[in-house]
């Protein structure tokens, strides 16, 4: 019986060092220890020993389950030892890797062009607003002197959603509506950046929304030359103090006179190059004075009110600031593009 525990021990033992997991240490215990082991097998048999075996036999039984306990314990805590030190080493962070690159993303050249003109004319005094894309027929033309069978209501080819209703195919509605919004008694300053939309076909220099930016100074005595003072400190401040301006006769349903604005071209300093097709200017944007019908319709009395207002593009603002040869690269959003303009 003796040869027969310390045989178990030797087995149980050797188990215990082949070990790799704390599973099989709990399935080794329960297999030699357990109540049905194979060592409280063997002890059951003591009944059977003589009363001079027996307590040598008990000792040998309590050494070989105190043996195994032991050496299950010893390694089970080096089993738990070697599981941490792996977790630690798994998780283990290494200081001298360099660190992942942040990917920011930043304003659209559009968004970023808006704001710059917003920033321009909010320091001059002006407010921002905004007016709907969906427009009634009537702010969008009838309110701007363009009544139904107006011969310019062609140069604008619209997108008509009912007969009263159309996407606005300029920002200048805002004017309208902010007139009405002051009751013909309040002078303002608002300029009215925005979505506006044309039956056009999109090429390089069109697309069917585009965006304008609207501007409407309404006051007493408000003269051509407060026009030409505001736009020319807008075009210094947007391209460059060495810009110069000139502002040529036009024709606009709303305003009496209008003008159609140049710059000075930057690429050939108004020597004439491709850029300008050779005339030496720019055109960036249109104006004049508000036309009395339009004061008198908007609320506002044309014997003490007067008015400017002018509309422009930012895209082309920005493609003639950039040198952003076609208008779509706004639209199709090609990250390669966009990237160019962010700002640190
Ligand atoms: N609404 C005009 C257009 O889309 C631009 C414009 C011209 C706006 C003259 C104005 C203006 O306010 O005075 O072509």
């Amino acid at each position: 019986m003796k040869e027969q525990l310390e045989k178990l021990q030797q087995d149980a033992l050797a188990q215990i060092n082949a070990a790799e997991e704390l599973k099989e240490l709990q399935d080794i215990r329960v297999a030699y220890l357990g109540k049905k082991g194979s060592i409280t097998g063997v002890l059951k048999g003591m009944g059977k020993l003589s009363p001079e075996e027996r307590p040598v036999i008990g000792e040998v039984a309590n050494k070989v389950r105190n043996t195994i306990t032991d050496a299950i314990e010893e390694k089970s805590q080096k089993l738990e030892e070697i599981a941490l030190n792996k977790q630690l080493e798994a998780e283990a962070i290494d200081v001298t890797l360099p660190g992942r690159k942040v990917q920011a993303g930043g304003p659209h050249l559009l968004t970023s062009i808006v704001e710059e003109i917003e920033d321009l004319f909010i320091g001059m005094g002006y407010e921002v607003k905004e007016g709907p894309e969906v427009e009634t027929d009537y702010f969008n033309f009838e309110a701007l002197n363009l009544p139904k069978d107006h011969p310019a209501r062609d140069m604008q080819d619209s997108f008509y959603i009912t007969n009263e209703l159309l996407l606005r195919t300029h920002t200048s509605p805002v004017q309208a509506r902010t007139m009405k919004e002051y009751k013909g008694e309040k002078p303002f300053k608002m300029i009215c950046p925005g979505k506006v939309y044309r039956r056009d076909s999109d090429d390089a220099t069109h697309s069917h929304q585009f965006t304008q930016i609207e501007g409407l100074f309404i006051d007493k005595k408000v003269r051509m030359s407060d026009l030409k003072g505001t736009l020319n400190a807008f075009a210094k401040k947007m391209f460059g103090e060495d810009r110069n301006i000139r502002m040529r006769p036009s024709f606009f349903p709303f305003t009496e006179p209008s003008v159609e604005m140049d710059i000075s071209c930057k690429v050939c300093n108004g020597e004439g190059c491709s850029v300008c097709k050779h005339t030496g200017w720019i055109e960036i944007l249109g104006g004049g004075m508000v036309h009395p019908k339009v004061l008198e319709m908007g609320g506002y009395d044309p014997k003490v009110y007067s008015g400017f207002a002018f509309g422009m593009g930012p895209e082309r603002i920005a493609m003639l600031k950039y040198g952003v040869s076609d208008i779509r690269s706004f639209y199709t959003n090609d990250i390669r593009f966009l990237k160019q303009y962010h700002q640190a």
